[in-house]
């Protein structure tokens, strides 16, 4: 389906977040013929960015010659560049927004839906959202918040109070880029779709899940906002958990958005409370001389840690999260660790070597990733050895990923079409952060890493009697 006619309100539109993902993201939809027949999409930013519908696509150009996948030019382009304008708006100053949207409206005309998406940062969303209820603005609306969504339970419940003063939970979009990948939303296709994963998918076949994120990047001056942030907000909450939703969930009873969202709330529910002494919390050996940062930071650019669930399903399996910057590699992965089979019959064999690898289920969820599935098999020769043996599933030998959306571009057609399937509910984020509160109430101390690790070394005790997957051959 084609979502209906839509004026896009950009709040944040100077931000690093639009110039990197939104604006691209907008215009590889349009060229993709995703976007409703007619749209327009209005920038917002302060009167100080200074900024008129020239300047703003201006910017868009300039940003999708740097990010986007098709080059900013040809008859797409004017295309797309005709449906942008700009309306700068302040706290208690939003009448050259006003002016711009009823302006984007009118050249639509019709009665075109407005969607809103606020990609400034989170100490804003209330601001913003209030404005947006007492301009009229909201009216018919939707809105789509990016994250981190609260900083604990107790902003997340005031953030929502806030939002569903003006905005039914229907129409908010709690977005996770993490969401919106081809391979995560696999996960799902992957186990209700086959015969043959999800009779094993439980504690009596899997040993252990760790869901991997680490990253090679470091902050990229981004320090205004990591520093009041950190690893376990910016990426555990938001994403890690949301990934462990999908891992964890039981058969939702349809594929739409309350069934799935029901059942991934109940696995947040139950989650038991964070265990400090569970969490190993990390920062690179450089992270206090980046610039803006404070010399005495306790800011974590590293979360490691262990979660259990407390269901049917998972009892007695735990979950082990790791996501951190500056990391020797960049990847994202969930493995399952499998059980040992009953008896060890074989005379020598590398399982123990192996860390526990040769016996899992891989799923890595860069883009456009694969899956692999790793065991024991003999190797040629008269004697019964076991080696290492591998099948792979990548995209790209099965499938045609010429027409894979990225995660925002996904999301965002979602929420263009309604479709909250991929979002995190009000009821999932404020358990998250309820279950978070022990370890935000009593953090462990930072421990230094080297850049270029896997983190500090207390993350093979966390894991211990397991290995973490990573570092693997590929
Ligand atoms: C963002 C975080 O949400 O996700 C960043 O704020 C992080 O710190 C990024 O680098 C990772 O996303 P991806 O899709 O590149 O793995």
């Amino acid at each position: 389906p084609r979502p209906d006619d839509h004026v896009v309100v950009l709040f944040g539109a100077t931000g690093d977040l639009a110039k990197r993902k939104l604006l691209p993201g907008l215009f590889h939809l349009a060229r993709a013929g995703l976007l409703p027949d007619r749209y327009r999409i209005v920038g917002s930013a302060p009167a100080d960015a200074a900024l008129g519908p020239d300047g703003f696509r201006e910017h868009a150009r300039e940003a999708v010659a740097a990010f986007g996948r098709s080059k900013p030019e040809g008859p797409a382009w004017q295309e797309f560049e005709a449906t942008l304008s700009f309306g700068a708006a302040d706290p208690g100053a939003y009448d050259p927004l006003l002016t711009a949207v009823r302006d984007a409206e009118h050249a639509i005309g019709g009665n075109p839906r407005r969607l809103f998406h606020l990609a400034v940062p989170p100490k804003a969303f209330p601001s913003v959202v209030g404005e947006l209820g007492t301009t009229g603005l909201a009216e018919g609306g939707r809105l789509i918040v990016e994250k981190p969504f609260g900083t604990d339970l107790a902003s997340a419940r005031a953030l929502d109070e806030t939002i569903h003063g003006v905005f039914d939970e229907d129409r908010v979009f709690r977005i996770d880029h993490f969401l919106g990948k081809e391979s995560v939303d696999n996960i799902i296709a992957l186990r209700f779709a086959n015969g043959f994963f999800e009779p094993v998918w439980n504690r009596d076949h899997i040993s252990h899940v760790q869901i991997d994120v680490p990253e090679k990047l470091t902050i990229e001056g981004r320090a205004g906002f990591f520093e009041g942030t950190g690893t376990f907000r910016d990426m555990i909450v938001t994403h890690l958990f949301q990934i462990l939703g999908f891992v964890a969930m039981e058969p939702p009873a349809a594929l739409d958005a309350r069934s799935l969202r029901a059942e991934k709330d109940k696995v947040f529910q139950s989650m038991r409370p964070l265990d400090p002494a569970h969490v190993v919390r990390g920062q690179y050996a450089a992270y206090r001389d980046e610039p803006g940062v404070d010399p005495h930071s306790d800011t974590e650019t590293f979360a490691a840690l262990r979660v259990d669930i407390d269901n049917w399903r998972w009892a007695g399996v735990p979950f082990y999260l790791r996501s951190g910057k500056a990391l020797a590699q960049g990847r994202h992965l969930v493995t399952l660790g499998f059980r040992e089979p009953p008896l060890r019959m074989f005379p020598t064999d590398s399982r123990d070597a192996a860390g526990g690898r040769h016996n899992a289920l891989v799923i890595d969820f860069d883009d456009p990733g694969r899956i692999t599935a790793r065991f024991l098999a003999k190797e040629p020769g008269p004697d019964m050895r076991l080696g290492e043996a591998r099948m792979t599933f990548a995209y790209t030998d099965c499938f045609n990923t010429a027409h894979a959306l990225e995660g925002y571009e996904r999301l965002i057609l979602d929420a263009m079409l309604g479709d909250q399937s991929l979002f995190t509910s009000a009821d999932g984020i404020e358990r998250l952060w309820e279950a978070s509160s022990p370890l935000l109430q009593n953090p462990p101390p930072v421990q230094s890493y080297a850049s270029g690790s896997w983190g500090p070394d207390s993350i093979h005790q966390l894991i211990h009697p397991y290995a973490w997957y990573l570092p693997d051959e590929s």
